[in-house]
């Protein structure tokens, strides 16, 4: 049997040396490598590494005269059964969605009639990015098979989608493609490593964290302004930029949970793993809450209009020139947290936030009480919280409160999760 090729593509990410570990794999199910690598790859695995492991030149550099002149991009594709880039990270997988052919590697995959499949590797926010979810569409619409990336703890501290698959998967993947057979077996060996001796081997392993504290609950979250029609035209709204909203989604998320996240009108990108519902009103945000229950945790971030016009104009409402304003009567919306509390299908831990610019405590509580929720997550918003990046909150709880510092919404998120995990998360 003729024994099968694939072309390599190392680009630059710090899950680069796993494509050493999957070099070794592939030729023990006897795949014959050739490496390509991305000028940033060099950052993170040496030529000598991978050409030890392929027992073959490494090809990097397109203005090479000597590697063009012995085997052009176009012939190393030619030689090629499969093209794999692992890992491939943000950026090759733009330039790919933009045809974009700016050095060896991309030149090979613009210019290739051979499968290609990619394997992606990077941080959970930039995996999640609209662009990148957006070019990744694209690559499946080329014809470019994508593995997903795994789950788990990233290089960075950060927890959730984006980390490379491990060797034997991608190799199992390769090898189906290639119509190739596949012994797990042989691939699960741990035999004595080939993997030159070196800082390369010193790379950390980021093992994924077994243990999620919101694994099985599900969560649901309100976040944004909500926008209370006038006419057709008009509506009346808030500053709020439903960034902290988003962040709570988010870092739930990454704890684990389902989460839910009902988003009046906002511009951001909705978290990885999270269902969102895009509301406009008070009212549709209502509806929607009460279509997402049962929900293990509320947490109402949203900053609702407390008010709505009484009657919404069918049509534009006219100047008529007599420089006469036409009333506005406003009438109350719905609490939404307030009867969430009352419902029959109550979240066991129910959140709410509150805006204050004095007494935070003291109104806070009051309003804790009022709606019958377990707890107030009171923001000072006498600077320039509400659209700004960070937020400087008080935990109200009946038991007590405390005070935490100024910091971005983010970590503000993650540490209001972490307290939600040790009230109501599985301890293993
Ligand atoms: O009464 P106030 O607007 O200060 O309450 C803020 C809290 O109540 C937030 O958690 C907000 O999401 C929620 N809320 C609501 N429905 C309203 C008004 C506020 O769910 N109509």
């Amino acid at each position: 049997m003729l024994e099968k090729r694939i072309l390599l593509i190392v680009s630059g990410g710090i899950a680069a040396y796993k494509s050493l570990e999957l070099i070794r794999l592939l030729k023990r199910q006897d795949i014959a490598v050739r490496a390509v690598m991305t000028g940033s790859a060099h950052e993170f695995v040496t030529p000598l590494s991978l050409g030890v492991l392929t027992e073959d030149q490494v090809y990097g550099d397109m203005f090479d005269l000597k590697e063009e002149r012995e085997i052009g991009h176009i012939q190393l594709s030619r030689e090629a059964d499969l093209i794999v880039i692992c890992p491939a990270t943000a950026n090759i997988i733009a330039r790919m969605a933009g045809g974009i052919a700016d050095d060896l590697a991309t030149t090979i995959l613009l210019a290739t009639d051979k499968p290609v499949l990619a394997v992606p590797a990077m941080n959970v926010r930039m995996w999640g990015h609209t662009a990148t979810q957006r070019n990744i569409a694209r690559l499946g619409k080329d014809g470019v098979d994508v593995m997903q990336p795994d789950e788990g703890g990233m290089a960075c501290g950060e927890y959730g989608p984006g980390r490379l698959p491990e060797p034997p998967d991608i190799a199992e993947r390769i090898c189906a493609l290639l119509n190739a057979p596949f012994d797990p077996a042989l691939a699960q060996a741990r035999g004595p490593s080939a993997i030159p001796a070196g800082p390369l081997t010193a790379q950390p392993d980021f093992a994924p964290d077994a243990k999620r504290p919101l694994h099985g609950k599900r969560i649901l979250v309100t976040a944004g302004p909500t926008r209370e029609a006038i006419d057709p035209v008009r509506y009346i709204a808030n500053r709020s930029s439903g960034r902290q909203g988003f962040a709570i989604a988010q870092a739930a998320a990454e704890a684990g949970a389902d989460v839910t996240l009902i988003a009046g009108p906002v511009h951001l990108a909705t978290p990885p793993g999270v269902i969102r519902i895009d509301v406009e009103s008070a009212r549709e945000m209502q509806d929607e809450v009460g279509r997402a229950l049962p929900a293990d945790v509320a947490i109402m971030v949203a900053a609702v209009s407390d008010w709505r016009a009484a009657e919404s104009a069918g049509q534009k409402i006219k100047k008529d020139g007599s420089g006469d304003v036409p009333p506005l009567e406003l009438t109350e919306n719905p609490d939404i947290l307030a009867g969430l509390a009352q419902h029959a299908k109550r979240p066991e831990l129910l959140v709410g936030f509150a805006a204050e610019t004095e007494k935070i405590v003291e109104h806070a509580r009051a309003k804790l009480e009022r709606k019958r929720c377990d707890w107030i997550v009171a923001n000072d918003v006498s600077g320039d919280v509400m659209g700004g990046a960070n937020n400087a909150v008080t935990l109200v709880t009946a038991e007590g409160h405390e005070a935490w510092e100024d910091a971005p919404k983010d970590v503000v998120a993650r540490k209001l999760i972490a307290r939600i995990g040790e009230k109501i998360g599985q301890s293993e």
